[in-house]
């Protein structure tokens, strides 16, 4: 499973890839928000992310109509070779998900919450499928449970020429927050997890590794006092 960050925080997204293992970044309209974005700085930010960043950098389209979004999301793929134009789940992204894809633009369709949903999303030719754990979770409902039903079924075909050609399709365990949410999205078998800065620094970390380093520190200071 690749790992991708879910930020739009520059600071977070550069000291993520400086562990050598980000693979990708996801942003989305709330993320941005929450560092302050402006709408006049959003193209100019999304180039500085996608030049931190050796992989797909998801940009969220943010129209409503099809015509609006497929626009919006030729726009987003013409500020670095590494955009994926985001598009949220329904008849307009699904539709403007085939156009973009047709004219070899990756798709990354989001707010994925079951299996004809994503089955629809993969058939208009998305390169990435985001469906969401956590908010599952937050409604009392076993959201690594739904994952796991639409790994299974997108797994039952054949998806290398659906989207753009040759690329293939991927699925994002979106929403995760939780190290044992990523445990549990490896083992389902998603192909990349999108994880918050903070949870990524958490599945660095164990009890176990933090009290084995004060035992070597320890008994090194003995050595170095031979
Ligand atoms: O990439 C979007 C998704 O990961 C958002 O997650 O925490 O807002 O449910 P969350």
């Amino acid at each position: 499973m690749k790992f991708f960050v879910d930020t739009a925080d520059l600071d977070e997204i550069a000291e993520a890839a400086s562990w050598g293992a980000l693979a990708g970044v996801t942003t989305n309209p709330t993320l941005y928000a929450k560092i302050g974005g402006s709408l006049s700085g959003f193209p100019a930010h999304i180039q500085r992310i996608c030049a931190l960043v050796d992989g797909p950098v998801s940009a969220e389209a943010t129209k409503t109509t099809r015509q609006e979004l497929i626009a919006e999301g030729r726009e987003l793929a013409a500020l670095a070779p590494n955009v994926v134009v985001k598009l949220v789940m329904g008849a307009e992204g699904l539709a403007a998900c085939r156009a973009l894809a047709d004219a070899g633009i990756g798709v990354n369709m989001t707010l994925v919450f079951s299996v004809p949903q994503a089955l629809l999303a993969a058939r208009a030719g998305a390169r990435y499928i985001s469906p969401f754990v956590g908010r599952f979770d937050d409604i009392a409902e076993d959201g690594i449970a739904q994952l796991g039903e639409i790994v299974d079924a997108l797994s039952n075909y054949d998806w290398q020429n659906v989207g753009v050609a040759g690329q293939g399709l991927e699925v994002i365990a979106a929403s995760i927050r939780s190290a044992q949410h990523v445990t549990q999205a490896a083992l389902i078998g998603a192909d990349i997890a999108t994880v918050p800065f903070a949870v990524l620094k958490k599945c660095i970390e164990h009890p176990l590794t933090a009290q084995g380093i004060q035992a070597f520190e320890k008994d090194w200071e003995k050595v170095c006092q031979v």
